[in-house]
């Protein structure tokens, strides 16, 4: 028998390098102080390690760097976009394709169609951008995760699936008035948590009993794949690809960023069965994103996606990925810090209402400790709590599910000696957090006020 070595390696090594802005804590106290306490408004030069979004943000590799080199920038028909397509297929095998230029684009095409005042539409857990889309149609967004999947202590294998006795209540008593049902994988806002094939073949069941389309999205479908393959009894043996062409199978159609898990620095689309939703979609694209073959996507963007799909359903690359994300989670827990377990695909998650129990959720201890992280040691994390999701749309402000900080891993980027880095930096915060201040919010926008509403400590 081979030896099996314990440490899990990077499978690569780098090819080119970014450097790194060294900074003070008075310099960026003064940073987060003129960006008015909202971490998106940072320069990011300011910011020493980036754990904001893992989206748009990852590596390329050198295939697909190479691959740009192949872009065909052709109006109508672009080779480039074809190899897309098929790329595409090749783990999603629905009937039409439509390139938009992220994932938001591709939300904002289909609810504008679908949606409307009086529809609701459920999700496991709304990620941002999606519930916004909705309810600027004028439709409720309605999260129906399973109760594991609010409790950021309670273990199970697949805390992101939807609970199936709340949708066919929903589509018993409503039918007329749900024009999809969505899954999020991973379940992004609940914690990067998996949802497992069993619950997306049961949700498609009660989807096509009532006749109602079933979506995925699908932004991180090869980790969630590969958690099924690790956790779900029978799905051992299988290839991810073929795990993934199964989820898709199960659906009528998903919205996706390929500024995830495709490693596209930009690019999505939203992909359907259904020929009549399809044209309709694809008339509002041409109005918004450009033609149906490219989509808001310069033909080396979609080579650049096409390429990437491939190397994301490797499983060196998937094994590596979950275990480094791992690797921050359990030193963090390990060391007496609430986050959210099992550790999520993309991120972990400190529950910040646990850690800075001294700050009511009204004064928002999500964004505070994100603050102290920034300023203590130049670590950007994003508040997904009561900040990102307490204002209702009958202007109501109430307090999140959750107090989440978010440290999202961006893909193939940083090292294990930066995450050890930041490892002792939430260390540090976390010893400090008693002393940490609640916040007030000076001035907010009127719909996803996360990205660019103004605070102050109170003091
Ligand atoms: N759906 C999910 C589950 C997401 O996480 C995101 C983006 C989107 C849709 C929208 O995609 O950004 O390409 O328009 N999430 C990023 C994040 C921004 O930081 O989690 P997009």
């Amino acid at each position: 028998m081979p030896v099996q070595f314990k440490t899990i390696i990077e499978p690569f090594r780098i090819h080119s390098v970014e450097p790194l802005r060294m900074t003070t804590s008075a310099l960026r106290q003064e940073a987060i102080r003129q960006a008015g306490y909202n971490l998106f408004s940072l320069h990011a030069e300011d910011v020493l390690i980036d754990l904001l979004t893992d989206s748009g943000t990852g590596a390329m590799s050198r295939d697909q760097w190479a691959a740009i080199q192949h872009g065909d920038e052709s109006y109508a028909g672009s080779p480039s976009w074809f190899r897309f397509e098929a790329a595409v297929k090749e783990l999603f095998p629905f009937q039409h394709i439509i390139p938009t230029h992220q994932g938001r684009a591709a939300e904002k095409i289909l609810f504008s169609v679908v949606g409307g005042p009086g529809k609701v539409i459920p999700n496991n857990t709304h990620f941002d951008t999606t519930r916004a889309n909705v309810e600027f149609t004028g439709a409720e967004a309605l999260d129906l995760v399973i109760p594991e999947g609010k409790d950021p202590q309670a273990i199970h294998p697949f805390k992101g699936n939807l609970d199936l006795d709340a949708l066919e209540a929903l589509l018993f008593e409503r039918i007329d008035d749900v024009p999809a049902v969505f899954i999020t994988v991973t379940n992004n806002s609940g914690g990067g948590q998996p949802v497992s094939l069993a619950n997306i073949r049961g949700a498609s069941g009660i989807c096509h009993r009532y006749k109602v389309p079933l979506f995925l999205d699908a932004c991180r479908f090869a980790e969630n794949a590969w958690f099924i393959h690790e956790r779900e009894a029978g799905q051992g043996d299988r290839e991810i690809p073929d795990i993934v062409r199964e989820m898709a199978s199960l659906t009528d159609g998903m919205t996706m960023s390929a500024k995830k898990d495709p490693f596209g620095n930009i690019g999505g689309w939203l992909a359907v069965n259904d020929n009549s939703l399809a044209e309709s979609c694809r008339n509002l694209l041409i109005l918004t994103e450009g033609f149906p073959t490219y989509g808001g996507l310069a033909g080396r963007d979609l080579e650049a996606i096409a390429q990437g799909l491939r190397e994301a359903v490797h499983p060196d690359y998937l094994r590596y990925r979950i275990r480094s994300t791992a690797y921050l989670g359990d030193a963090l827990d390990q060391a007496g810090v609430p986050v959210v377990k099992p550790i999520g695909g993309h991120a972990v998650y400190i529950d910040a209402r646990a850690l800075l129990a001294h700050i009511p959720p009204l004064e928002y201890p999500g964004q505070s400790l994100a603050v102290a992280l920034y300023e203590i040691g130049g670590i950007r994390s994003v508040e997904i709590g009561t900040v990102m999701f307490g204002r209702k749309p009958d202007g109501s402000e109430v307090p999140a599910e959750m107090d989440l900080v978010r440290l999202a891993v961006p893909r193939r980027t940083y090292t294990q000696s930066h995450v050890d880095y930041v490892i002792e930096v939430v260390l540090e915060v976390a010893r400090e957090a008693a002393t940490l201040p609640g916040y007030r919010m000076v001035s907010e926008p009127p719909a996803l006020r996360h990205f660019t509403a103004t605070f102050e400590p109170i003091t």
